[in-house]
C-alpha cells in the first residue's frame, strides 16, 4: 500500500499556523495585481493570432469558455489554499491528503505548467523583443531568431533571445529575488495600462464588417479556440501559493483569484474583439506579435511600439513568476527525498535554492531555444487542465474523508461547482490534438517509471 502513503496533514496544518511564520501582509487588492502579473502575457500577445485563426472574430467567445473552466476551477483551488497553506501548493496538499503516488503525478504534471509555460512564455517574449528592435532598424541573423522548423520554410537553428531572457532571470532569481510586491505592482500597472492604450486606440479602427461571418469555424472553432487561449489565463493559480501571507484569507483568497480572473477575462474579451475588428482574421496566419501587428495594420506604428514594449514587460514577469513555482515545486519534492537531495540544498549566503534554480533555467531555456511555441502550449494547457481536474476532484474526496479539517474558505455549491470545473475541463482537453493526448501520455508514463524505478525507494517517508 506505500504507494498511498501520506504526509501528516495535521502536523503540516498546525505548522504553517505556528506563530512566528510568515507575515500576514497582503491584502484583497495586492492579489488582484498579482494575479494579473502572473496572468496577463503571451496567451494575449501572441495566441491571439492562432486563436483568431482558428474560431474566427467569434474568439471573444472562446476566452469567455476557458475563463469558466478556470473560474470554477479556482474555487476549489482557494479551498485547498486555504485549509492548507504550504509550500509547494497542491502537490504537498495532494501528499497529505491522496497519497504519494498521486502527489508525485501532480508534481511530475505541474512540470508541463510552470517549467514548461516560462519556455513557452519566453518564445513569446523573443517574439515581441525581435519585433521592437525592428523597430530601430536592428536585426538578428535568421538562423538564430527561432527554434528549427518553426518559420516554414525558412532555416533556422535556435531562438537566442528567448534562451538570453530565461538564462538571465534564472540568475535573478538564484540570486534571491524575493518577489518584491512594488516591481511586480509597477509591470503590472504598465502591461495593464498598454492593453487599455491599445482597446482605446484600436476602438477607433475596428470595421464591423470584419466581424462576419462571426463563427466561420462553429462550435468546434470556438471550442478548440477555447483550449488554445485557455492558456492566457494559467497563472492565477500563483496566487494561492501566497496563502499563509494573506489577511482573512478566507475572504481575500476567493477576491484575489475570482478578481483577477475577472478583470483578465474582460481584459482579453475586448482586446480579442478589437483586434479582429480592425484586421481580417485570415491575416494572423504566421504572426507571433498579433497585437501590435493589428495597430501597424491601423497605421498606427507609434502606438505599436508601445505596445511591444508593454508586452515584453509583462512576460517578463510572467516568466520570472513560472520559473519560480518551477523551483519550489522541485524544492519541495526534493526535500520529501522523491528527486536528488542536491535540488533542496539551499545557498549558504543567498539563501535559495541555487542549484535547482540553475537545473530548472538551464533546461527550460534549452526548450525555449530548440521547441516551437505551439507544441508547447497544447502540452502545458492539458498538463494544467489535468491538474485542475485533480485539484476539483479532490476537494471532493477531502469534504468526505475529512470533514472536520477546518478550512478557511469553503468552495460554494459542492459538489455542483467542482464537477462542472471537471466537466469543463474535460471538454477543453478533449479539443486538444491526438499528439498533444500522445506527449500528454508519454509524459505520465516517464513519471510512473521514475517514481517506481527511483523516487518509491528514496522517499523519505520510508
Ligand atoms: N497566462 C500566462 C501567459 O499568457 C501564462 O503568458
Amino acid at each position: 500500500m506505500s504507494i498511498f502513503r501520506t504526509k501528516d496533514l495535521d502536523a503540516m496544518v498546525a505548522a504553517s499556523r505556528r506563530p512566528g511564520g510568515l507575515q500576514r501582509v497582503l491584502g484583497p487588492f495586492d492579489l488582484i495585481l498579482m494575479g494579473i502579473g502572473a496572468i496577463v502575457g503571451t496567451g494575449i500577445f501572441v495566441l491571439t493570432g492562432t486563436g483568431a485563426l482558428t474560431a474566427g472574430p467569434a474568439l471573444p467567445l472562446s476566452f469567455v469558455i476557458a475563463a469558466m473552466a478556470c473560474g470554477f476551477a479556482a474555487l476549489c483551488y482557494a479551498e485547498f489554499a486555504s485549509s492548507v497553506p504550504v509550500a509547494g501548493s497542491i502537490y504537498t496538499y495532494c501528499y497529505a491528503t491522496l497519497g504519494e503516488l498521486v502527489a508525485w503525478m501532480i508534481g511530475w504534471d505541474l512540470m508541463l505548467e510552470y517549467g514548461l509555460a516560462s519556455s513557452a512564455v519566453a518564445v513569446g517574449w523573443s517574439g515581441y523583443f525581435q519585433s521592437l528592435i525592428s523597430g530601430f532598424g536592428l536585426g538578428l541573423p535568421t538562423v538564430l531568431t527561432a527554434a528549427p522548423g518553426a518559420l516554414p520554410g525558412v532555416a533556422t537553428w535556435f531562438n537566442l533571445p528567448a534562451l538570453l531572457i530565461m538564462l538571465g532571470l534564472t540568475g535573478m532569481l538564484s540570486l534571491g529575488m524575493r518577489e518584491s510586491a512594488r516591481l511586480n505592482n509597477i509591470m503590472v500597472v504598465i502591461k495593464v495600462a498598454v492593453v487599455l492604450l491599445f482597446i482605446a486606440v484600436g476602438a477607433r479602427h475596428v470595421q464591423p464588417a470584419n466581424w462576419q461571418p462571426f463563427m466561420p469555424y462553429g462550435h468546434d472553432g470556438v471550442f478548440g479556440a477555447a483550449a488554445l487561449v485557455f492558456f492566457a489565463f494559467i497563472g492565477f493559480d500563483a496566487v494561492t501559493s501566497a496563502a499563509e501571507e494573506v489577511k482573512r484569507p478566507e475572504r481575500n483568497l476567493p477576491i484575489g483569484i475570482l478578481g483577477s480572473l475577472a478583470v483578465c477575462t474582460v481584459l482579453y474579451v475586448v482586446v480579442s474583439a478589437i483586434m479582429t475588428g480592425i484586421v481580417p482574421y485570415q491575416k494572423f496566419l504566421g504572426v507571433d506579435h498579433p497585437v501590435s501587428l493589428a495597430l501597424q495594420y491601423a497605421g498606427e506604428n507609434w502606438v505599436a511600439g508601445f505596445v511591444d514594449l508593454g508586452a515584453i514587460l509583462g512576460m517578463t514577469t510572467v516568466i520570472l513568476v513560472m520559473l519560480y513555482g518551477q523551483t519550489r515545486i522541485i524544492f519541495a519534492m526534493s526535500r520529501d527525498g522523491l528527486l536528488p537531495q542536491r535540488l533542496s540544498t539551499l545557498h549558504p549566503k543567498h539563501g535559495t535554492p541555487y542549484f535547482a534554480t540553475w537545473v530548472v533555467g538551464i533546461l527550460f531555456g534549452l526548450v525555449a531555444a530548440v521547441v516551437p511555441l505551439n507544441v508547447l502550449t497544447e502540452l502545458i494547457n492539458i498538463g494544467t487542465l489535468a491538474a485542475f481536474t485533480l485539484v476539483s476532484i479532490a476537494v471532493l474526496i477531502l469534504r468526505r474523508t475529512r470533514p472536520d479539517l477546518p478550512r478557511a474558505f469553503r468552495c460554494p455549491g459542492v459538489p455542483a461547482v467542482p464537477l462542472l470545473a471537471v466537466g469543463f475541463c474535460v471538454t477543453l482537453m478533449s479539443y486538444l490534438q491526438a499528439t498533444t493526448w500522445l506527449a500528454f501520455g508519454v509524459w505520465l508514463a516517464i513519471g510512473l517509471v521514475l517514481y517506481f524505478g527511483y523516487a518509491r525507494s528514496r522517499s523519505k517517508l520510508n
